[in-house]
This record gives structure tokens, sequence and C-alpha cells, in this order.
């Protein structure tokens, strides 16, 4: 009844009776709930009167089943490639696949034959996540972690038939395969050891790549050295661990400039250049990264002081958003990062729907100025489908009040707003010490309906007509005690998003790390009928969330602005556009 497998996060809710005898018994017996297949639900057909309005127009998704992890994106040859972890059979994890679209634009896709798919003893089990890595010579080559068919996770090797077709269709896996594996030598857990990551070349002319990994509950990144790109060794000690981590999933490593917005090749080191560590943790399904120093000679990584190296730490988005991976876009030398945005509704809805995970909309990310702290954006190709526009200038939102946004279609919209505090001294003071680091609880515990001092203000969508339906993005700005310090905080209110009962509703907050004694804030939020991917600060702190309104969908959806603190707002400017569909699979 059971395969081997996971439950794609925590707080996915278990609801046929089938799914929920599974989640107790998962629960009574201790088995760690990570990939297990439902095959009962697996078999279940689409309804196909099912609602399709939570379908995004924007955002990557194929046209039916389930997708999660982003796997090898890589620019090559005039074109992006995108790969994705794709079950062709059903709309829950399993039957795992690399999924393969090209791009021109990283907007408009357009899908070619499977990558990988299960053909061999070295992953017969399973295609898993992985990257893509141009060797000299223009050569691709693709790292990914195949599952035998005892399941053991192995690290293969896989390279293009023909080379020179810039459309990378078929992928041929040498024989020679498994490339790194566990070993009673090595001592690795073959069912912690997975998700290569894109290889970089050191100053010595070795390649290295890291492997996500654990050792009890310290997670870690194994890493690996090769001349040839072929024989691997393991280096006794890994580039970086953490205790208490648990599994690290997905690593992703790469160089980031000092100063500037540019992006550099994995390659890349020298005195002007940090480095980032992002982990995915299994246990939590949070992403968090730290900046810091990567000793090539040692082939160490050290954090700086300024990153907690712990769930606690910096993350690309403090909502949904998992399992996320950067490349080089050498076409526009930046970076780009791809991160996999899963349900918040039952599996029971998944299965009725026909579909289920989506990708975000591809960020450029850079080392903000401070060198704390990194900053991200949506790529500026996306504001080629901008389409009809709504403004507004220099409005008072008075305390209590909300405006509505009108003459844009407010379910699939692009919405870039400024806004000014009139009087930051009537900001509250927060002196709960454990709040003061802990902002999903300011959030949570103050939603958007709850009155304060400086915000809760900013935008309501997905808002009906009555209001009764809504998910608010917001802020609010506090003191520290016995301080002048304020806080920021960036919240994103799914509690009333809607009517409908199965839905996980968890409200989401991270900190904003802005110098606000100006009392300016600007938000930027894509809207995508059942996505809200919400930027503060000018990316600094990024929140996404899945929302399913029942009365608040397409023509029915209205947009506002509110201002719930006792401190009037001035919306300096806002703009607003519809959002076009472009051509997606
Ligand atoms: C992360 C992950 C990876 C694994 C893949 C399987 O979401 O669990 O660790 O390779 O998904 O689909």
């Amino acid at each position: 009844m059971l395969e081997s497998f996971s439950l794609m996060g925590a707080s996915r809710i278990c609801f046929s009776f089938v799914a929920f005898l599974i989640c107790n018994l998962l629960s009574i017996h201790g088995v760690q709930a990570s990939h297990q297949v439902f095959q009962e639900l697996m078999s279940v057909s689409p309804n196909s009167s099912a609602n399709q309005l939570h379908r995004t127009g924007y955002h990557f998704q194929p046209p039916m089943h389930w997708i999660n992890d982003p796997n090898g994106p890589v620019y090559y040859k005039g074109l992006y490639h995108f790969f994705y972890q794709y079950n062709p059979y059903g709309s829950i994890w399993g039957n795992i696949i690399w999924a393969h679209s090209i791009s021109t634009d990283l907007i408009n896709w357009f899908p070619l034959e499977p990558a990988l798919v299960p053909s061999e003893p070295f992953d017969i089990a399973g295609c898993w996540s992985g990257s893509a890595t141009i060797l000299p010579g223009e050569k691709p080559a693709i790292l990914y972690t195949g599952l035998n068919s005892s399941n053991v996770q192995l690290q293969n090797i896989a390279f293009p038939k023909d080379p020179s077709d810039p459309f990378l269709r078929e992928w041929v896996k040498p024989s020679y395969n498994p490339v790194m594996a566990p070993t009673t030598s090595n001592g690795i857990n073959a069912s912690a050891f997975r998700d290569p990551t894109t290889a970089w070349l050191g100053p010595d002319g070795m390649w290295r790549t890291l492997v996500g990994s654990k050792v009890d509950q310290k997670g870690i990144a194994i890493l690996y050295r090769s001349s040839d790109f072929i024989n691997w060794t393991m280096v006794l000690e890994p580039l970086h661990s953490s205790e208490g981590t648990g599994m690290w999933e997905c690593p992703d490593f790469y160089p980031v400039p000092v100063n500037g917005t540019v992006g550099l090749d994995t390659s890349v080191t020298g005195p002007r250049v940090k480095h980032v560590l992002k982990v995915s943790l299994d246990d939590k399904k949070i992403d968090y990264y730290t900046v810091g120093t990567y000793l090539h000679r040692e082939d160490k990584y050290v954090p700086d002081n300024t990153s907690p190296d712990d769930a606690t730490g910096f993350r690309y988005d403090y909502g949904k958003f998992y399992a996320s991976k950067t490349f080089f876009d050498s076409q526009k030398n930046r970076r780009i990062l791809w991160g996999w945005i899963n349900e918040s509704d039952s599996f029971e809805n998944d299965v009725h729907k026909g579909w289920a995970g989506v990708q975000a909309i591809p960020r450029k990310v850079w080392l903000d100025e401070s060198g704390k702290q990194l900053v991200q954006w949506p790529v500026e190709e996306l504001e080629g489908l901008r389409g009809e526009r709504a403004s507004v200038h220099n409005k008072r939102i008075e305390s209590g009040s909300t405006v509505q946004v009108k003459g844009v279609q407010a379910s699939q919209a692009d919405v870039e707003v400024s806004f000014q505090v009139d009087d930051l001294n009537k900001a509250e003071v927060l002196d709960d010490p454990d709040l003061l680091v802990n902002p999903q609880g300011i959030c949570s515990e103050k939603g958007a309906a709850v009155k304060g001092g400086v915000g809760p203000f900013g935008l309501l969508l997905f808002a009906s007509h009555d209001l009764q339906e809504q998910t608010a993005v917001f802020f609010r700005v506090f003191k520290r005690p016995n301080s002048n310090h304020l806080v920021v905080v960036m919240c994103s209110d799914q509690s009333k998003s809607t009517l409908e009962k199965d839905v996980d509703k968890t409200t989401y907050g991270g900190f904003v790390d802005v110098h606000i004694s100006d009392g300016h804030i600007s938000l930027r939020t894509l809207i995508d009928n059942s996505i809200v991917e919400s930027f503060g600060g000018g990316g600094k702190t990024c929140i996404t969330a899945r929302v399913y309104p029942k009365l608040a969908v397409g023509n029915d959806a209205r947009l506002y602005v509110f201002n719930n603190g006792s401190s009037a707002v001035t919306l300096s400017k806002l703009t607003a556009w519809s959002m076009r569909k472009p051509s997606i699979n």
C-alpha cells in the first residue's frame, strides 16, 4: 500500500480517509515522513469539472500533475533551460523524473521531452534533484541523484547526446554511473545523500561539488573533488555543517560581488567576493542562507557572524518557497534564483484540481550594500507582461480607512507601492522578548485586523466585495524597549484568505532591515490567481503565500490599500498593472 517516499511539507493536511489513516500510522510509529507515496491517491483521476480558477496565469507550471524542485537551470547557446521534479502520472509526489522546458526570456516557456527518466539500475527508483554545470568548451553536464532498487541515494552524471543541439533534447547516462555512492568506508547515510550542486572549478584546476546530507541531527554539505568531472573523491571534512539543523536538501553555493548587483560565474573567487551557502531544511521545509567567506585552500566555508547559521537565519522567502536553486545567467551577467512554491490546500483538492506546485517568478539576486544579506527582485522580463495600468499619487490613508484600486484585473496583477508614514513617534514599543526575535509570531498575534500605532498598513488582495475574504500584506513599525531603534516587520496574513476550511492559512512574517527614519517604505506584490508573492523594502524581505478564495476569484477579486494604524500614511505612489498570460508549456 505504501511505497517509500515523503509527505512534502509537514503542514499539508491529511484529508482523504486513506491519507488520514496513513498520516496516523506514520505518527504512531514515528516513521520519518519524508518521501512517502500515497498510491491510492496517485491513481485518482482529476475531476474535470474542478474549478481551475486557482491555476496561475504567469507563474511557471505544466498543464497538469505534481511538480517540486527546480533542477539544473542553465543558460546555453541562447536559451534558458529549466528542469524540474515532476510526476507524470498524478498530482501528488511520486514517480519522479526531470521534466524540461526552454525559454528565451524566462517568462514564456516551451516544453520538451523529459530530460531524465528512471531507466538504469542507478536511477530506476527515481531521478531526483541536481544541477547543471557548463564545462570548458561549452559542454553541459548534469549531476543528479538517482535511487536504485533498494532506494539507496547515488549521484549520477549525464551529458547531452548532441552538445551542438541548443535544445539539449536528449541526455545520455554513461554506464560508469554512479559517480558518487555511499560505501561502508565513507560512512555516508544512504538515505540522506542527495541533490548535488552546480560544480565550481578551483584555482588548483580541480572541480568541486556539494551533496546534501546529515549525521544524526547535524546538517552537512559533503564536498567532492574531481580533476576530470567523472572520477569524484569525497573530502573527509565537509565544506560546512551546522548542528541541530537536520537533513540538508538542495544545497546551493555561489559567489557574489561585495559591490554591485551583477552576478558571477560559480567558479569565481577573489578578494572582492563573498560566498553564499543556502540549504533547504527537510525537517522544517524552509530554505535559509548564510553570507560568508570561502577559504578555497582549506576548502572550508565560514559564515559571517552577522549570518545566523540555523533555521533562524536569513531566508530568501519567509513564506512558501523551498528547494531553491540559483544559476549564473551569462547573457545578462546576473544570478537568478528559482524556488518551488508548494500548495497550501489538501491532497484531496490537489487530486481534484489535477495539479500541484508552481515555481516562483525567477528573481535576480545580489548582495545588499550592507554586505549582510541578499536582495531579490523579479527578473526585468516580467515587466513585459504588464497591461492595463492604474495609478494613485500622494493620497493620504487616514487611520482605519481603505482605498480601492480600480481599473486592473485584481486577480492577476503586479502592484508597486511607496508608502510614507506620517508620524513614526506613534510606533508602539515591542517589549515581549520572544516576539523581538520572532517576526512570524508578531504577524500571527497581530494580524491585519489588529489596530496598531504605525501600521498595519499595506495591501488587501483577493478581497471580496464585503471584505469577508481578504489576504493582507502589510508592514508594522515598532520601537525596541528603552531605545529609539525602529523595527520594521512585514507580514502576509492568510487567516481570512478563503471561506474554504480545508486550507492551511498560516500567517508569515519577516523583519525588514531598512532605515525607516525618513518614514518611507516600498512594497511590490505579484498576484496570480492563487499566488501572492511580495517583495518588501526593495526586495530585502520576500514572502510568498498560496490562497484559494471562493468569492474573490477572477473578476470578483478586489484590491485595496488599507491602514489600521493610528498614524496616517501617505500613498506616495501606487502603480498596478493587469498581467497578461505568457505562453507557458
Ligand atoms: C526536496 C527533495 C530533494 C529530492 C527531491 C525529490 O524537495 O526532497 O531532496 O532530491 O525533492 O523529489
